[in-house]
C-alpha cells in the first residue's frame, strides 16, 4: 500500500477534470446524432467521456444498431464535422473556464515539487491547455496519437507516468470517465475519480466534484 511520501507525480484528465470541456463534446456529438435521428441518452452522455473520436462515433451509431449504414468515409466526414463544431466551441474557452478548484489545486502540487503530466485521449488537448492557460503546469503531454490503444487501455497513463519519469505505482491519476478510472487501474496508478461515485466506484479514492479535491485530502486517503 503506498504512502503519500511515495508520490512523485499526477497525471491529469483534461476534459471534465481541468477544463469544463466534457459539455462541448456532448453539445458537439448531439448534434450529430439528432441529424442522424438517433436519440441521446443518458448512457451516451457518460459513455462517450474518455474514449476517442471515432469510438465515440461508433458508440452513437451502435446504441441505434446503425453502424453497418455508414461507409468508413462517411463515418471520418461525420467525426470531422463534429470536431469543427467542437473546436468552434473550445476557441471561446478562457482562463476562467479551469473548473471549479483546480488552479488552486495545480499551484499546491507546484508547491511542493510534485510534478504532472496530461493523460487526455484529446488531439485537442495542446490548445486547451493554451486557451486556459494553464500548459507551463506540466512536464509534458501524452500524444493520444502515438499510443497503441485508447482508454479504458492502461497505454494513454502508463505514457503519462513515463513522461514523469516515474514508476506508475507512485503516480496518482485523476479522471472524471469510468474508461479513465479503468486505464489508470490497469496502469497500476492510484485512481481518483471526480464525479458521480456511482459510475466511477472503481477508483481508489473519489470527489464528488473538483471543487473538493485538495492535497490534504488525497494525502489523508492515502496515509493510514
Ligand atoms: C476526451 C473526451 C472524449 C473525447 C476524447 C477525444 O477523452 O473525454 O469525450 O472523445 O477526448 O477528443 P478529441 O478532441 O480528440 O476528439
Ligand atoms: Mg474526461
Amino acid at each position: 500500500m503506498k504512502h503519500f511520501d511515495d508520490i512523485k507525480g499526477f497525471a491529469f484528465d483534461l476534459d471534465g477534470v481541468l477544463a469544463d470541456t466534457a459539455k462541448f463534446h456532448s453539445q458537439a456529438w448531439q448534434q450529430i446524432a439528432e441529424e442522424l435521428k438517433i436519440p441521446w441518452t443518458p448512457e451516451l452522455e457518460s459513455g462517450i467521456k474518455g474514449i476517442d473520436r471515432m469510438s465515440s462515433l461508433m458508440l452513437i451509431l451502435n446504441s441505434a444498431g446503425v453502424a453497418d449504414n455508414y461507409t468508413e468515409e462517411q463515418k471520418e466526414a461525420l467525426a470531422k464535422r463534429k470536431n469543427d463544431h467542437y473546436q468552434e466551441l473550445i476557441g471561446t474557452l478562457t482562463p476562467d473556464d479551469v473548473l471549479p478548484g483546480m488552479r488552486k489545486f495545480l499551484d499546491e502540487l507546484k508547491a511542493n515539487h510534485l510534478s504532472m503530466s496530461i493523460a487526455s485521449a484529446s488531439k485537442n488537448a495542446p490548445f486547451i491547455l493554451e486557451k486556459l492557460a494553464i500548459s507551463d503546469y506540466f512536464v509534458g503531454v501524452v500524444d493520444p496519437s502515438k499510443v497503441k490503444e485508447g482508454k479504458p487501455a492502461p497505454d494513454i497513463f502508463a505514457e503519462a507516468a513515463k513522461i514523469l519519469n516515474a514508476d506508475p505505482t507512485t503516480v496518482i491519476g485523476l479522471e472524471d470517465s469510468a474508461a479513465g478510472i479503468a486505464s489508470i487501474n490497469a496502469a497500476d496508478e492510484i485512481s481518483v475519480g471526480i464525479g458521480d461515485k456511482g459510475l466511477l466506484h472503481e477508483a481508489k479514492i473519489n470527489f464528488p466534484s473538483t471543487a473538493d479535491v485538495t492535497l490534504a485530502k488525497v494525502r489523508s486517503h492515502l496515509n493510514w
